[in-house]
């Protein structure tokens, strides 16, 4: 049985969920919580090594169902051996990226099957689904200048306008658990935003 919160951030690349995650688990801390802050891909030691092989540029064969199961088996190995213990224990879980991300970039960007890959991550994962989920919306431009150009960052724009039609079309679905929250302005104005929609869920 889980007890803890599990939150989770998403949005393209660049756009600011590790800075915004840090900010959360301060803010969490001071309201009491005992906070684990981790990440998708690679939020553990397999996982690191399955995150090279995402990410690495040189990777041009990885085909686009090798990259759905190896984000999904990613997120196995960090839900079981991480996430899930933190829950039971009573801890609140800030995670950067799960399974919308997939639905996001696979299904919606790469135009691949979001059915399959809901079910395939949902069996990954064991049904887990986050308590509250805050995605931060900018203009993937914007949002890409910020990053170093890895495999995946290396996409077009018009793919990234896909992916964030992705995230908005994910919200829009499930408009209780997943918040959009505006990533445009200064990090203490994202981070006040933040902290506004955590008032419905985290006293
Ligand atoms: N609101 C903001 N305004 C200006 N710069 C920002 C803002 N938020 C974050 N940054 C800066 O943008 C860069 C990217 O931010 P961050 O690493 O938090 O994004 P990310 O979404 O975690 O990226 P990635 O997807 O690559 O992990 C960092 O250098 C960070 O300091
Ligand atoms: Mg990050």
């Amino acid at each position: 049985m889980r007890q803890g919160l599990f939150i989770t951030l998403e949005g393209v690349d660049g756009v600011g969920k590790t800075t915004q995650a840090l900010l959360l688990k301060k803010c969490l801390e001071q309201r009491g919580h005992e906070v684990l802050h981790t990440f998708e891909p690679g939020g553990t030691n397999l996982g690191g090594q399955i995150r090279q092989l995402l990410l690495n540029p040189e990777h041009e064969e990885l085909h686009s169902m090798t990259e759905i199961l190896l984000y999904a088996a990613d997120r196995a190995q960090h839900v079981f051996e991480t996430v899930l213990p933190a829950l039971r224990d009573g801890q609140t879980v800030v995670c950067e990226r799960f399974i919308d991300s997939s639905i996001a970039y696979q299904g919606y960007g790469l135009g691949l099957d979001i059915e399959a890959i809901r079910t395939i991550n949902h069996w990954a994962s064991g049904g887990l689904v986050p308590d509250l989920t805050i995605y931060l919306d900018a203009d993937p431009a914007e949002s890409l200048t910020k990053t170093k150009g890895d495999r995946i960052e290396q996409r077009t724009l018009d793919y990234y306008a896909k992916v964030r039609k992705g995230f908005l079309s994910i919200a829009q679905g499930e408009p209780e658990r997943v918040k959009v929250i505006s990533a445009v302005g200064s990090i203490e104005e994202v981070a006040s935003r933040v902290v506004e929609v955590l008032g419905g869920i985290c006293p």
